[in-house]
């Protein structure tokens, strides 16, 4: 039916003109973390927007895991090369590059790629040195994206050891794109046995078993390392490590 211009009237009364910006909070305070010998500060905010999609301007509680366990296990970083997914604003690439040859972080949000720069900057001119001459790089990259993931291994020929993700497993559409990524990176960076080290906080029992089904799909071997469950932030997280299986 159509609208009397009356009613026409009312919805354009109705409609509220609201974008993006208005949601967009970029009051980032500089904030310091300590796992175990390594200080890190670096600009974030103290809780999330919840209207639009940027969960990465803050630390979430799968970074506090993962760099907990990086930390107390540094042999596995030093001298490797790792790619992260999902970096927010960059502190699990950040500690790693301090043990890492080179560290790539990557987001899909244009906000938190300018936070994730930002503290790169940071870093890099703590100790008066480009970021790219410290082996840490910044890049879009949205899951699923092949264009982007081969730009990204164009520049980054034969992979990565390391595929580093930190509480990426939050919403279920993004899941299987995430695990198609995480399966191209493997194979890339099948020479040099590359590993996907997954801090994972449980919030609904629907993704427990989703993150399951889809490695499974891929035909990827998904081991809990132990000693990695623990409650953080009120939820229990776990450290995965995630291999190509031997059937590909
Ligand atoms: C919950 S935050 C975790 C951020 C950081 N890893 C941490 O633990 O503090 C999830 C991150 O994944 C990014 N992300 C979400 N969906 C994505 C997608 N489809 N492709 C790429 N990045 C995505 C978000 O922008 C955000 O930075």
């Amino acid at each position: 039916m159509e609208a009397t211009p009356n009613t026409q009237q009312q919805d354009d009364d109705d409609i509220v003109c609201l974008d993006a910006s208005f949601f967009l909070n970029d009051n980032y305070q500089l904030t310091n973390f300590t796992f175990g010998s390594q200080d890190i500060q670096l600009f974030c905010l103290q809780s999330a927007s919840t209207d639009f999609d940027l969960t990465g301007q803050l630390v979430w509680p799968g970074a506090m895991l993962l760099n907990d366990y990086l930390s107390k296990n540094v042999e596995m970083l030093r001298g490797f090369t790792a790619i992260e997914l999902g970096s927010g604003v960059g502190i699990t690439g950040i500690l790693c590059s301090r043990f890492c040859h080179k560290v790539v972080m990557t987001d899909h949000n244009e906000e938190v790629l300018k936070i994730l720069n930002k503290n790169i900057e940071l870093h890099s001119c703590s100790d008066n040195t480009s970021p790219s001459s410290r082996g840490l790089f910044a890049n879009k990259l949205e899951w699923g994206n092949s264009d982007q993931i081969n730009d990204i291994l164009q520049n980054h020929p034969g992979g990565f050891d390391l595929v580093l993700g930190a509480d990426i497993c939050f919403q279920q559409s993004s899941v299987p794109m995430l695990f198609n990524t995480v399966e191209q990176l493997l194979w890339a960076g099948e020479g040099r046995r590359c590993k996907f080290i997954l801090a994972y906080v449980s919030r609904t029992k629907t993704m427990d078993s989703m993150i399951l089904i889809e490695a499974s799909k891929h035909q990827m071997q998904m081991k809990e390392v132990p000693g990695t469950r623990r409650i953080v932030g009120n939820l229990e997280g776990v450290i995965y490590e995630i291999t190509l299986g031997s059937k590909h």
